[in-house]
């Protein structure tokens, strides 16, 4: 990332997400605070391309975004029932969902690189978005700084499990920043998990699918956020050995549980990004 300067990548997201709330039926991800957080930029970005929305390759992205945020806040609900009572939003971007959920004693960290984190906070005060005293802001940059400390400044409990959402951030992260956050995971009790989402190399892709990622990797690293890292399944689950249990949804495990029997066309498109979760 830019040092200095907000992620890009987390407005596009929450935009998408937002687009989600007013364009696409039934809704795979609900997120009343999403058109809210992004203020005036749903409808200028609507009203600049209007017919952007319903090209596949976008709403093929965006299909993917709101399974991404929904599969994480489902897997949240399990740990949940199962006792957990931390989540920590790692790379949260403009993600709401601390301050709409309706889990009691839950504690929600939100972890985001600083420059990020201080736009976020600026857009919750303009659009006049509540901060429960469950929230944590917890500013850190991935590859300079100790996550470990500065979750534990903020009150983390490191004795207590946590379950973590990291979505939409391996892939710009360097390995050692990925494999230092993942030990971190890694060490924290039974009954913590981790939900991510990860791609494929690009030369295991098809052709088509390889322009495809180009064209997204361009447009990302334009923004000053280059993909970094990408792994084979197989790869990810040597990543993953200090874990009990993983799923790993590849694109057709991912149509079947959210867009089954629509009549929209809202779908995924291409098999690049598979969406993960791994339980201690
Ligand atoms: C594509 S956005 C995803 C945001 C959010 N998770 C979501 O799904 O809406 C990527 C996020 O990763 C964060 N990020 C990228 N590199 C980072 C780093 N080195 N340290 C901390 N955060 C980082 C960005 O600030 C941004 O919030």
């Amino acid at each position: 990332m830019v040092e200095a300067q907000p992620s890009k990548t987390a407005f596009r997201v929450a935009l998408r997400r937002a687009a989600h709330q007013v364009v696409d039926y039934p809704l795979v991800f609900s997120d009343p605070l999403a058109v809210k957080i992004v203020g005036s930029a749903l409808q200028e970005e609507i009203a600049r391309t209007p017919d952007k929305r319903r090209r596949p390759a976008s709403a093929g992205l965006r299909a993917f975004l709101v399974a991404r945020s929904q599969y994480a806040e489902e897997q949240l609900k399990t740990a949940y029932a199962n006792g957990v009572r931390q989540y920590c939003l790692l790379g949260a971007g403009l993600d709401t969902f601390a301050y709409r959920h309706s889990y009691p004693g839950l504690r929600v960290f939100e972890v985001d690189h600083p420059a990020t984190q201080a736009w976020k906070r600026e857009m919750l005060s303009a659009s006049e978005i509540g901060i429960p005293l469950s929230a944590t802001f917890v500013p850190v940059d991935f590859e300079r700084q100790d996550l470990r400390n500065q979750l534990g400044m903020a009150g983390f409990s490191f004795d207590h499990p946590c379950f973590f959402a990291w979505l939409g951030v391996v892939h710009y992260l360097s390995l050692d920043a990925f494999r230092t956050t993942l030990n971190l995971i890694a060490a924290t009790p039974p009954g913590s998990g981790v939900t991510f989402d990860y791609s494929l190399p690009r030369e295991s892709l098809a052709p088509h699918e390889q322009l495809e990622y180009d064209s997204l990797s361009a447009r990302v690293a334009l923004a000053g956020e280059p993909f970094q890292i990408t792994f084979t399944p197989e790869a990810i689950r040597a990543e993953l050995s200090a874990f009990a249990r993983i799923e790993d949804l590849d694109t057709p495990s991912i149509a079947t549980r959210f867009f089954s029997n629509r009549t929209d066309g809202l779908n995924l498109r291409g098999s690049a990004s598979r969406l993960l979760t791994a339980w201690r």
